[in-house]
């Protein structure tokens, strides 16, 4: 169908599989207290849930004073599988809301990592909104007329937009391809598996912030690429970077896309035929680290100060644990990984994503 309930034990967007477009919202509130902070997840929940259903955000006057409830520009759209996640980053567990008891012990904002390049401007947050649609029109009218909600309360603090290849160009599904031309999230843990989903993407209830049961951490981390640099580098080299053939996506040495990744699997002269800091080999390890990722490529038009495209991956991951995940993975990357002589970390953030609101509910509501 082309609608995604917003209410549910889980939010929608994070399991969900990728839709065509992204619209990432950060804000940073700017009232206080609690009470402000309630009132603004309940006005955002009601906008949320009317728009997943194709609806406008309210209800119209039809006063000729007034400006319109809803802007407008999604009337008669299909909601298009929209979702909007919401998340709160470490910054609002702090005294203007009195929430800092509520912060869970294993959160707070990622550590610096080797060769991070990070420009204030794509960082950070009180609040963390992914909206997702197949059709980018619905995604930015959401996140417009949630910043819209907000007035007064709080304000935009960085915004992303990105995309992959639609349903269009490729009715089959196959694993879409990132812009240095691989396909990418070919080894992400299926989403379909409950047990695997608990283990590796839900908080759960012993994990020291009960309202969290059933939320997930979000990594977000805007990564341009060198792409005049990857784009002069031989094919050769671009696989080895990766661990995989481009034209297949299999493992090097392997044959299809899916085929198992064996990381000891040797070439004829005894070589290994997946590089030891190719991005697969490190990103793999010994398996026992794994991360939900869902991550859209960006293109924010030209740097105006070199002429190079300013391109890249939205990176997003889901994980239980931030710092047992994300960070330990990003820790060993970030120190030896290929791929980093093509990529640079210029954005970051860490949202806690509420667990799901039910009917009559608000999202964050087990937080208060
Ligand atoms: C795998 C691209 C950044 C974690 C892959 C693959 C590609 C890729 C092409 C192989 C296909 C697949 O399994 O999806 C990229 C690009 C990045 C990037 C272009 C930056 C621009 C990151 C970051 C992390 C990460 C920051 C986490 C800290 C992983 C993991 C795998 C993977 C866990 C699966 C490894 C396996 O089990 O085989 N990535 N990636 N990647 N990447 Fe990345």
């Amino acid at each position: 169908g082309d609608r995604i309930p917003f209410y549910g034990t889980h939010q929608a967007g994070i399991i969900t599989p990728a839709q065509n477009f992204i619209c990432f919202a950060a804000f940073d509130v700017t009232a206080s207290g609690a009470q402000s902070l309630k009132k603004l997840f309940q006005a955002w929940t009601a906008a949320a849930a009317a728009m997943a259903e194709g609806m406008p955000v309210g209800e119209e006057s039809g006063n000729y004073n007034l400006p319109p409830t809803d802007t407008g520009e999604s009337a008669g759209l299909s909601p298009s599988r929209l979702t909007i996640t919401f998340g709160a980053g470490p910054s609002l567990f702090d005294e203007r809301f009195g929430l800092a008891s509520k912060k869970p012990p294993t959160f707070k904002e990622l550590p610096a990592f080797n060769g991070d390049q990070l420009e204030p401007e794509w960082c950070g947050g009180d609040i963390g909104v992914q909206v997702c649609a197949d059709d980018m029109q619905v995604a930015f009218h959401a996140v417009r007329n949630l910043a819209r909600i907000a007035r007064g309360k709080a304000v935009l603090r960085w915004v992303q937009e990105g995309f992959q290849r639609t349903n269009q160009a490729d009715p089959t599904g196959n694993t879409p391809r990132n812009l240095l031309g691989f396909k990418d999230g070919t080894a992400n843990p299926q989403v379909t598996n409950d047990k695997e989903m608990n283990r590796i993407v839900w908080a759960q209830n012993g994990d020291g912030a009960p309202w969290m049961a059933g939320g997930s951490y979000m990594a977000v981390r805007r990564i341009r690429m060198r792409i005049e640099v990857w784009d002069r580098s031989s094919l050769k080299d671009q696989e080895d970077t990766f661990g995989r053939y481009r034209a297949s996506g299999a493992p090097l040495g392997a044959k299809n896309e899916f085929d198992p990744v064996d990381l000891n699997a040797k070439d004829e002269r005894g070589n290994a035929y997946i590089p030891r800091d190719s991005h697969v080999a490190l990103a793999r390890g010994d398996g026992s680290v794994q991360i939900l990722r869902r991550s859209y490529s960006y293109s924010g038009g030209m740097d105006m100060k070199t002429g190079q495209l300013d391109a890249g991956l939205l990176f997003i991951s889901y994980q239980r644990d931030l710092f047992k995940q994300f960070v330990a993975l990003q820790q060993k990357l970030a120190k030896s990984d290929r791929l980093n002589e093509y990529i640079l970390h210029v954005g970051s953030a860490a949202f806690a994503c509420f667990p799901g609101a039910a009917k009559g509910g608000y999202i964050g509501d087990t937080l208060f």
